[in-house]
């Protein structure tokens, strides 16, 4: 659980990472309209969820170290009864005070009377430019009124930067509390998966697998799926990111669902393929094997200090190899690889950071080169063969045959643990869950 104490820790980490006299503002994501008047379920900010924990839109958190009235300020909507009969709880600039451990509160609508004063005179202002048009205009309103008032001695902030760069990094690396978190996501979403494994048989419906998926991940106080669930039969699996999930699924086909929970603002991503019969074909076996083989030697060299495209490369070389072998490919290996011939068949990376997002903040690379693996980041590894119903390359007894594993990897200072590895991967053990007595 992330507890006050923890928020607090981020806030003086990012503050002591601030220039002197300098601010940074921090706003709400803003509600979106799905239908006439009713909106999609609200989704805060997630460097606001980071920092502060605070969920109600309408909010801005500003920071100020070292400012002695008080280094921490959130602006949020007042009490509102009315409302509240509506809309549900408000905390109110009083009470979140004490609630969120703040220095101070303001009511949301005083906001551009308080603001440009807590600017005036500071050097530097981090917010997170170009992510919201609407809160660029805000910021430069703001700016534009401490400049206005410059004949009564007023000065501007001379300098903005990024605070996404900041917090990315923050993000990136995950302490005690968060893969406590993070490990409870993969759990719910581990169970998930078993119970449309064990659930799944001819003649249902792809919807009916992402209705057991997300029934368990609700019923287990994950707030919902922290991306919209991929239930792919047959030839479907082949398209990436395919949400329609509406086709009925076929004995003799795999299906291939790409799920995961957000539980307590952190997701799990978990990809597994398997028989909708409960049984591998010659070539459905013989692609799978592939994958997994793939997927478990870049587990292998997923480990501190290695560069984080190793992982990549290992997943390349495997698949390269494997279709070699079948004759999917022709000529050798490392030429293929020099050309990317798995392209045509693999055409993603081998993962991305997950955390409070599921493709997780944080860069790739650093001044150039690949950054390299440290404890506390998470990632995802979740090689693929796509094979084309249109590929008239293949013989047609393996087109239409998809295939993804996906499991999270977190880095230790040992090594790494697989957090989702309690679903079944190996075709014994899926074949094994899925026997219907
Ligand atoms: N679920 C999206 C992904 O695997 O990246
Ligand atoms: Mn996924
Ligand atoms: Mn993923």
């Amino acid at each position: 659980m992330i507890d006050e104490k923890e928020y607090i820790k981020r806030r003086k980490d990012l503050m002591s990472m601030m220039h002197i006299n300098s601010i940074a503002v921090i706003s709400a994501a803003s509600e979106k309209v799905r239908s006439k008047d009713t909106f999609y379920p609200y989704k805060q900010n997630v460097n606001l969820t980071y920092l502060s924990g605070f969920q109600e839109p309408e909010s801005v958190l500003v920071l100020i170290p070292g400012r002695e009235e008080g280094q921490v300020i959130l602006f949020c909507r007042e009490r509102d009864p009315l409302r509240e009969v509506w809309d549900g709880f408000r905390v109110g600039p009083a009470a979140a005070i004490k609630k969120y451990d703040l220095d101070d509160a303001f009511p949301i609508s005083d906001i551009d009377d308080i603001l440009p004063n807590l600017i005036e005179g500071k050097d530097r202002l981090y917010y997170a430019i170009g992510k919201d048009p609407d809160f660029d205009k805000r910021i430069l309103d703001w700016v534009n009124h401490v400049k206005s008032q410059r004949g009564n001695g007023a000065l501007p902030p001379g300098e903005f930067m990024d605070l996404d760069h900041f917090m990315n990094e923050m993000r990136l690396i995950k302490n005690a509390a968060e893969t406590g978190v993070i490990k409870k996501a993969a759990q719910i979403s581990v169970e998930a998966h078993k119970r449309a494994m064990t659930f799944c048989q001819p003649g249902i419906y792809e919807y009916e697998l992402q209705a057991e998926i997300e029934h368990q991940f609700n019923k287990s106080g994950a707030s919902g799926p922290a991306y919209t669930s991929i239930v792919g039969g047959g030839k479907n699996a082949c398209v990436l990111h395919y949400i329609e999930n509406k086709d009925i699924l076929k004995d003799g086909d795999l299906v291939l669902i790409d799920a995961g929970c957000e539980y307590e603002n952190y997701a799990a991503d978990i990809t597994r393929t398997f028989p909708v019969n409960g049984k591998f074909s010659t070539q459905q076996a013989a692609i799978y094997d592939i994958v997994l083989e793939a997927l478990e030697q870049a587990i292998e060299v997923t480990q501190p200090g290695a560069p984080y495209n190793v992982t990549n490369e290992t997943t390349i070389k495997v698949i390269t190899e494997g279709l070699v072998n079948l004759g999917l490919l022709q000529g050798e290996v490392t030429d293929l690889i020099t050309s990317e011939a798995h392209r045509e068949f693999y055409m993603h990376g081998a993962g991305h950071w997950l955390g409070m997002d599921v493709h997780d903040v944080g860069d790739y690379k650093i001044d150039g080169e690949w950054r390299v693996y440290e404890p506390g980041m998470v990632v995802t590894i979740e090689p693929g063969i796509y094979i084309s119903e249109h590929n008239m390359r293949v013989e047609e007894k393996w087109r239409g045959i998809g295939v993804r594993i996906e499991d999270d990897i977190m880095i230790t200072k040992t090594g790494n643990k697989n957090l989702t590895s309690g679903v079944p991967k190996s075709r014994k053990a899926i074949e094994e869950l899925m026997i219907k007595i």
